[in-house]
């Protein structure tokens, strides 16, 4: 039986097959490549040296999607494809509502068509807003999103809701990714989005190779201790296997859960900069810039019930997020 990866050629996605594939899993990907490339394939081969299926398919896409459900026995689905970038949303709210909603709505009239009932689904910590932190599952949201992008993660968990309320065939594990940094640890596998890089390691990355001339901290007026914005960064390594643990739960799950995926300890941008000037032992310049709209404060949330419930806890520390981006940028760019 195999495990459906939508958007498997992506930052989180590629390590997660990585992941699965060690863990002895059969995997098969479905991704459109619209932000990943497709000698990620060949990456991932050469770093578990197994072989997977790989599909270049929309999941918008009904006739190619149940083509893929006739040819493999799938048991469940782990669902990273979409859009996520936070501004190009607010201009192109269309293409994220269609994508990314319109996109998993595909998804489960085939998976239901075909039967396969138990879905793990890329949320955000986004959808929190501006409750008090930690964040935990339990909280009250959809008081505010600030961007489509949020909107999309916050109406796709509303959707998958309502599907576990209507028959309890269908397993729904929701994880709430925090910020994920970092890369595999073979430094093959990474995120370097197309363009000017909008998320904070991207960018450092950039700064650090020669790409770019600096990197602006956006505000440093903030009610923090040292005025920079806080968040919860998570190595991509640690996320992508507690997507093994969500695999294992849902198989045999019935309704709905959902998981925060993040360390529970929160770092502002500065220690982020700094951690990563010293153990890379490279200048990283910067300028403090005007804050920038939208930005929560401080996010990190409380991981206990991952730990609790599927038994996931994160191994690696800032220093070796900070080493594992910075050695898979100077590969790529080498
Ligand atoms: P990514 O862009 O690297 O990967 C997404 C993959 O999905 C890409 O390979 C892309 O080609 C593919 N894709 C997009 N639309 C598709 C479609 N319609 N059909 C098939 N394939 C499609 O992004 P990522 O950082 O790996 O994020 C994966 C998921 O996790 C996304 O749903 C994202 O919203 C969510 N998430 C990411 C972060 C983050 O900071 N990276 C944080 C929270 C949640
Ligand atoms: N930042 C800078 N300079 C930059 C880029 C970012 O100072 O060039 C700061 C931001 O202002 C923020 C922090 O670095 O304070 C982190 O910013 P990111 O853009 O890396 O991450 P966000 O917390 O804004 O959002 C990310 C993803 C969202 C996701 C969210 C929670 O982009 O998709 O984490 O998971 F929803």
């Amino acid at each position: 039986m195999a495990v459906l990866v939508t958007g498997g050629t992506g930052y989180i996605g590629s390590v997660t097959c990585v992941k699965l594939l060690q863990a002895g899993e059969e995997v098969v990907i479905a991704d459109n490549l619209s932000n990943s490339d497709i000698s990620v394939t060949d990456r991932i081969k050469k770093i578990t040296g197994k072989n997977f299926s790989f599909y270049k398919a929309d999941v918008r896409d009904k006739a190619a999607m149940r083509d893929i459900f006739a040819k493999h026995k799938i048991e469940a689905c782990i669902h990273f494809a979409g859009l996520k970038a936070v501004y190009e949303s607010i201009s192109k709210p269309l293409e994220y509502y269609d994508n990314n909603i319109g996109g998993t709505i595909a998804l489960l009239e085939i998976m239901k068509e075909a039967n396969v009932k138990k879905i793990v689904f890329s949320s955000s910590a986004t959808v929190y807003g501006n409750n008090e932190p930690p964040f935990s599952e339990d909280m009250e949201i959809g008081l505010e999103t600030t961007n489509p992008y949020g909107t999309t993660k916050l109406f796709i968990e509303k959707i998958l809701g309502d599907l576990a309320i209507s028959d309890p065939e269908w397993g729904v594990m929701l994880l709430r990714y925090f910020n994920p940094i970092g890369a595999d640890e073979s430094g093959l596998l990474g995120d370097d989005p197309n363009g000017i890089p909008t998320n904070l390691m991207p960018y450092i990355q950039r700064v650090a190779t020669g790409k770019l001339p600096k990197l602006f901290i956006y505000g440093n007026d903030y009610e923090t201790p040292d005025g920079t914005c806080i968040r919860d960064y998570i190595h991509v390594a640690d996320l992508a296997r507690g997507h093994i643990n969500a695999v294992y739960r849902v198989r045999t799950m019935s309704g709905i859960d959902i998981y925060n995926l993040g360390t529970g300890t929160g770092y502002s941008v500065l220690d982020i900069v700094k951690t990563f000037m010293k153990v890379n032992d490279i200048d990283v310049p910067f300028e403090y810039a005007p804050r920038r709209d939208g930005d929560v404060v401080t996010s990190f949330c409380d991981p206990t019930k991952a730990k609790r419930e599927i038994g996931f806890t994160t191994e690696k520390t800032l220093d070796d997020m900070c080493r594992d981006s910075y050695n898979f940028i100077k590969k790529l760019t080498n």
